[in-house]
């Protein structure tokens, strides 16, 4: 059967504004679990109305579209509103920030291999996408996990996250919705940086040729992938300008020119650091890459401004200036103009 045809213009040219000019992408599209993780360790409570409480103010950040093109948020979110009422969806399109939405349903245990995960949410995913599109959302996100330590990642771990985030991609496309693609190698580990460069090359070259296989449309996507970084607890912890180097060295080897965008993950990285290396690699690359690149960080915008609003409204507008510098240092990054300066120390 023919796959319904899709605007495949409209999806490039939402591709390209997610990532036009100096801007990036905010992911505030933490699962209630690790929302709610993140809400205990500050001792806020794990509530429904804290969660919404926490992205209004998010959401309502002065000046947040300076900095921000897009905006991932989680199904609770995206229909949630604002004390007065209105939809927090409706306060980002009004704001000009494109909303998108996670749409895996979670990384879950891999049957016969230990340690590892496979994504799930393919099942009536294509209705979920239809809905979405529907309430607004112009793009999507499926996060895969590929832990590296002994024997890992095997092959079947690459393999399956791949074909399903081909398969998560196209339904994405017939739906109109630009995917996110994201697979991310994890720091967790006493892994070199060179290893997380070899797993990290092979995990991109295979999701590419699922995404080919799947008739993915590349220039109506984009890639949000890990920095090349050595594991946590790697005794060689390397300076920011090697980082940079090997992160667009393996980028340029397995990602395909055609991919408007590289929004990377933080990962758990500390947030100044996350917007050093995005400004290592514009510095010293930026004439020489076929794609733009930028950021989609969860943590490295959101954990300041959290550990200041720790679910207190008279936190808010301190909170929100948090988020704000954050979203401004790495924009700056994006354009290679980042340092401490602008980082305020
Ligand atoms: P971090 O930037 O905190 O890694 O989160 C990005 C993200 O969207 C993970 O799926």
């Amino acid at each position: 059967m023919e796959r319904p045809k899709m605007n495949a213009q409209q999806l490039i040219d939402t591709a390209r504004l997610l990532v036009a000019g100096d801007k990036g992408l905010l992911a505030i599209d933490e699962s209630n679990p690790t929302c709610n993780k993140r809400f205990e360790a500050l001792g806020i409570p794990q509530t429904e109305e804290a969660r919404r409480a926490y992205r209004e103010m998010i959401v309502t950040t002065p000046g947040l579209s300076n900095c921000i093109n897009g905006a991932i948020l989680y199904d609770e979110t995206i229909h949630q509103t604002q004390k007065d009422g209105t939809p927090l969806i409706q306060v980002l399109i009004e704001a000009g920030i494109i909303p998108g939405i996670k749409v895996d349903t979670g990384a879950k245990d891999m049957a016969a291999y230990k340690g590892e995960k496979i994504t799930e949410g393919l099942d009536g995913l294509r209705q979920r996408l239809q809905d979405y599109a529907k309430t607004g959302a112009r793009f999507a996100k499926w996060r895969a996990v590929i832990a590296i330590g002994k024997g890992m990642p095997s092959r079947a771990c690459i393999a399956s996250n791949a074909q399903i985030l081909g398969r998560y991609a196209a339904l994405c496309q017939e739906a109109g919705l630009v995917p996110i693609v994201e697979p991310e190698v994890i720091m967790e580990g006493d892994h070199s940086l060179e290893r997380c460069c070899m797993v990290t090359e092979e995990v991109l070259r295979t999701v590419f040729s699922e995404l080919y296989m799947q008739r993915v449309i590349l220039e109506g996507m984009l890639l949000k992938p890990n920095m090349i970084l050595p594991g946590l607890t790697c005794a060689k912890q390397p300076p920011v300008d090697e980082v940079a180097d090997a992160t667009v060295w393996c980028l340029l080897r397995a990602v395909p020119a055609a991919v408007p965008g590289v929004v990377f993950l933080s990962g758990g990285q500390p947030a100044g650091l996350a917007s050093a290396r995005l400004n290592a690699m514009n510095v010293r690359f930026k004439s020489k890459m076929p794609w733009a690149l930028a950021f989609s960080f969860a943590r490295a915008i959101q954990q300041p401004a959290l550990e200041i609003w720790r679910g207190d409204d008279a936190n808010v507008e301190k909170a929100q200036q948090a988020l704000y510098h954050r979203a401004l240092c790495n924009q700056t990054a994006r354009r290679g103009e980042y340092n401490e300066m602008v980082e305020g120390k």
